[in-house]
């Protein structure tokens, strides 16, 4: 093959590599969360949020994805949720402030994208 050819591609390649590896990744830098929706994610690990719920479209399907929860509810739907339960969801054992971290934490993820999204083929598994 024309030497040049591959020595172009070649740089091409490289050149493709750095950008890649050095570009900046500007949505998951943890500083766009604020330290309330840290806090609030950090609740949302340690309680097991994620065995029964997803977030977009990963975690258990016990209960309804809650990726958009805060677009379509709010603080107090939360916590009513959170502190009462349902007949198929058990109440959670938490703290008025981590329920209003949880909630800052539900409103980053709410902002950050849209699940499902609009594309086709839909996705397997959608909320509701
Ligand atoms: C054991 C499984 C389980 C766990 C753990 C769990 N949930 Fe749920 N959750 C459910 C189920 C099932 C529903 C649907 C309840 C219904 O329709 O009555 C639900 C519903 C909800 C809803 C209402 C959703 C909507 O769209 O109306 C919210 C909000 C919620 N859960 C928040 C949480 C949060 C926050 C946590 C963690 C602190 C949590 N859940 C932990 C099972 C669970």
């Amino acid at each position: 093959m024309n030497r040049r050819l591959v020595g172009l591609i070649g740089a091409g390649w490289l050149l493709f590599s750095i950008w890649v590896y050095t570009a900046p990744l500007e949505n998951n830098r943890p500083d766009h969360l604020s330290a309330a929706a840290v806090r609030g994610k950090l609740v949302w690990e340690r309680s097991g949020c994620i065995s029964c719920h997803q977030l977009y479209g990963l975690g258990g399907f016990l209960g309804p994805d809650l990726t958009q929860l805060m677009d379509r509810t709010g603080p107090n739907y939360l916590k009513t949720m959170v502190q009462l339960g349902s007949q198929l969801m058990p109440k959670q054992d938490l703290e008025e402030s981590e329920i209003e971290d949880l909630s800052h934490y539900l409103t980053a993820v709410s902002s950050s994208g849209r699940w499902p999204g609009k594309r086709w083929p839909p996705p397997r598994f959608s909320a509701k």
